[in-house]
């Protein structure tokens, strides 16, 4: 699939030592605390099996699929529960492991909705951020890389279904789009 990228913005060798960065914070941060890693299907599935086993914690892990509601558009900030999670989470400390946070509006509801369940918190761990991108604000506690607002791929992250597996983030050459 060479042929179909354009740029690598974030390489495999950027993300492995982020993440272990990233653990190292979440570690010392919930020292003494049990933790319940929440992922978000499909994207989240690199970051959660990368970022879960560099975790000197013993961590519990359960999984959401969410989507948006009809208009069209990726994110219209309705959100309709596609697989909810297992486990209660009251009076838990919830991580939400993402892939990418890019309007934010699918982030702002769902720690809305798990605040609601009455987790004792709630906190976010995303690989990617697009600053750029924000429509409303969340507060992202772990982040692996600001990037632009530019599509990209990889890492979890797909275009129709396609380039999850690339062990990099990168944006495809326009062909692919057309
Ligand atoms: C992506 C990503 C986030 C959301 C972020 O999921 O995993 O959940 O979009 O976008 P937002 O900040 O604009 O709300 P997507 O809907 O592409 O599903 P997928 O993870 O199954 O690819």
């Amino acid at each position: 699939m060479g042929h179909d990228l354009e740029k690598v913005l974030v390489t495999e060798e950027q993300i492995n030592a982020r993440l272990t960065e990233m653990a190292a914070e979440i570690d010392a941060d919930y020292a003494g605390r049990e933790l319940l890693l929440v992922g978000v299907l499909k994207g989240a599935v690199m970051v959660m099996a990368d970022l879960s086993r560099r975790l000197h914690h013993d961590v519990e892990m359960d999984w959401m699929a969410v989507s948006s509601y009809g208009s069209g558009t990726k994110s219209s900030g309705v959100v309709r529960i596609l697989k909810d999670l297992d486990c209660d989470v009251t009076g838990r400390d919830v991580l939400i492991v993402e892939d990418i946070v890019d309007t934010g509006l699918t982030l702002s509801w769902l720690i809305a909705n798990l605040r609601s369940r009455g987790a004792h918190s709630v906190e976010v761990a995303t690989m990617l951020r697009k600053p750029g991108e924000a429509r409303v604000p969340v507060e992202v506690a772990y982040v692996g890389f600001d990037i632009p607002g530019e599509f990209v791929v990889g890492y979890g992250l797909d275009y129709n279904q396609r380039y999850r597996t690339l062990p990099f983030v990168g944006t495809l050459a326009p062909h692919v789009y057309a």
